[in-house]
């Protein structure tokens, strides 16, 4: 283990305790930097991942800071930067032999959970190189303003996560949020969250204490579903969940950013009318579709898949991929970036105006698809 992960193993925890009025994070929640969104869906593979992916990718080319958090045992956020869980052996203990131990040898989220101390997610960030060339134009995978490629750090997750949340009870809830939305005494009044544009939760499928964990330690959640049958019958449990969340679990402030479809396919008439019926719900006001569709809908192409599986950007393929890639690649990467500019429009980012002028800029005329227009 490092030293990060020894330091925080062996702090002693702090036990939040049992709120009874606003507990420290919550008061904190009021005035601090509202940048923490969960991406959620209770829907396995609905797109969780591939978004948080595609939006720090995006984000991270306009110049940005971004964190993502892995809450997921399975720990696919972590793989797709090319950082997954390391397990090194830790010699038993037991005189009697055994099995020995493993323990990852960074801390990831799971260390930051138990210890339980303000601000001590800081401790849990690794950084990511992701491979940009900060003087790459723009629509070729280099960044919004050349020069000036953004920051992309990483809180790892793995399988033992999985089991440790199975032990948790509603104190151990608001965890992440003490270590990610509290200052440390040191740290002159700023929180981790704080040194970041954008804090991105991705979180696993279901309703498990998990998510609540997640959704306790943002401000926003931000839906993605496929848009198909069952990924549209998931949102309704997802918007219970949340609502769960802001009740039972005492976070009034959480509020739901929108929806993403993805897996879109242009033509198909089936899918045209399932997304049509979800927004005739929204503005109908069924309580059980209560959130704004956004306009950018992720189109369904091989190369998304690739690029997870490379470990690499999707924008690496704008300018190095086959031909066909290159054009699949840049549509994905217009509406992941038309999503990320509505999400900073959506946590109030001081840059998101100017960032959304910039990029309308960048891409030449007949590059533009048609969701340039739409945002
Ligand atoms: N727009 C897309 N185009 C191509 N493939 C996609 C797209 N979106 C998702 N996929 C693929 O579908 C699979 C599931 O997506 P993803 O892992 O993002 O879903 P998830 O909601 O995070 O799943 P889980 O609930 O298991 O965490 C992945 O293999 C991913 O590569
Ligand atoms: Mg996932």
């Amino acid at each position: 283990m490092s030293d990060m992960a020894t330091q925080i193993a062996e702090q002693p925890a702090q036990g939040m305790g049992e709120a009874t009025s606003l507990s420290a994070w919550q008061q904190h929640h009021t005035t601090a930097v509202a940048n923490v969104v969960a991406l959620m869906m209770r829907k396995g593979g609905a797109g969780k991942t591939t978004l948080t992916l595609l939006l720090a990718d995006a984000l991270v080319r306009f110049g940005l800071r971004v964190l993502i958090i892995d809450l997921d045992p399975q720990g696919n956020s972590s793989i797709g930067v090319g950082k997954k869980v390391q397990l090194e052996e830790v010699p038993s203990l037991n005189k009697l032999g055994g099995k020995p131990a493993k323990r990852p040898t960074e801390p990831t989220v799971l260390e930051v959970i138990e210890a339980d101390i303000a601000g001590v997610a800081e401790d849990a960030i690794q950084l990511v190189d992701w491979g940009y060339d900060a003087d790459e134009a723009f629509p070729r995978g280099g960044p919004l303003r050349t020069g000036q490629i953004g920051t992309l750090g990483i809180i790892t997750a793995y399988h033992a996560l999985e089991t440790e949340a199975a032990t948790w009870r509603p104190g151990d809830l608001e965890k992440l949020a003490t270590a990610l939305l509290l200052p440390t005494e040191d740290s002159g009044d700023v929180a981790p969250n704080v040194k970041w544009d954008v804090v991105l939760i991705d979180t696993p499928p279901g309703g498990s204490l998990i998510s609540i964990q997640a959704a306790k330690a943002a401000y926003h959640a931000l839906l993605v579903t496929q848009a198909q049958r069952f990924g549209v019958e998931a949102i309704p449990d997802t918007l219970l969940l949340v609502q769960e969340v802001k009740d039972s679990y005492k976070h009034e402030d959480l509020d739901v950013l929108g929806l993403v479809f993805n897996e879109y396919t242009e033509r198909s008439q089936t899918q045209g009318q399932l997304m049509a019926q979800v927004e005739e719900a929204q503005s109908n006001n069924d309580p059980d579709y209560d959130v704004p569709v956004w306009k950018g809908r992720l189109p369904n192409y091989t190369v998304v898949d690739k690029s997870q599986a490379a470990e690499t950007p999707l924008s690496a393929y704008l300018a190095s991929g086959a031909r066909g890639e290159r054009d699949t690649a840049r549509k994905v990467c217009q509406v992941a970036e038309a999503v990320a500019l509505q999400l900073l429009a959506g946590i109030r980012h001081p840059h998101a105006d100017e960032l959304k002028a910039l990029w309308k800029q960048a891409w030449p005329t007949h590059q533009r698809s048609s969701v340039i227009e739409e945002v």
